[in-house]
């Protein structure tokens, strides 16, 4: 084989090192998991719930965990949710992590930060947040994965009568998560 024969080059036409071009950085995936949440991201039950104390990276895992169930998400127009206990705290806790776990995909992503969702450019999946205190809005749409952040704080009711039906369709999953605190619903669960 030719010794110069596949190497890249630059656009003044010399040798680079592979991992030293732009495409190399540009495409990685920023998550690595924590090995708490390992499980999670391997289980293959369509319930799961995660007790972990606070900062133990519950959010962050869970929207990995989204992202990457939309990005191999079979169906067409695959719809997922993040939900918290409320709109603005799943703005303030989660839509920069969303932002920031999905730029490695490319400009082709699309975002809306009015609506608070991004769509996947390899199949168009979208993950959008929402919060369980206007839940009423979800009435209507399916769901082929959810999760359920702090749901200690969630009015009680909620994910029965309002979400699990939104599961149905597709045969959706759930991942409810949060941190033990009393003997609230999530302690129930
Ligand atoms: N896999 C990870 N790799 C690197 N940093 C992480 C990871 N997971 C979480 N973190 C960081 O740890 C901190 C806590 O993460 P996160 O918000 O997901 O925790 P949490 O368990 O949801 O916390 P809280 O109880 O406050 O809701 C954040 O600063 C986050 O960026
Ligand atoms: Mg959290």
């Amino acid at each position: 084989m030719n010794e110069s024969g596949d190497r890249p080059r630059d656009a003044r036409g010399r040798f680079v090192r592979p991992e030293s071009g732009e495409a190399a950085r540009e495409l990685q995936n920023p998550y690595s998991a924590r090995l708490a949440f390992l499980p999670i991201h391997a289980r293959d039950r369509r319930w799961a719930v995660v007790v972990a104390h606070r900062r133990a990276g519950k959010t962050v895992a869970c929207l990995n965990e989204l992202i990457a169930q939309a990005a191999g998400c079979p169906l067409e127009n695959g719809r997922y949710a993040y939900i918290a206990p409320q709109l603005n705290q799943a703005k303030d806790v989660a839509w920069q992590y969303l932002l920031d776990f999905t730029e490695f995909m490319g400009p082709e992503r699309r975002t809306s930060a009015s609506e608070l969702w991004v769509e996947l450019p390899n199949n168009g999946a979208r993950i959008r947040l929402y919060g369980a205190d206007n839940a009423e809005r979800m009435r209507g749409i399916y769901l082929d994965g959810v999760v359920l952040d702090e749901f200690g704080d969630w009015e009680p009711g909620v994910w029965t009568r309002v979400v699990r039906p939104l599961l149905t369709d597709r045969e959706g999953f759930a991942i409810i998560t949060g941190t033990p605190k009393g003997r609230n619903g999530f302690w129930r669960i």
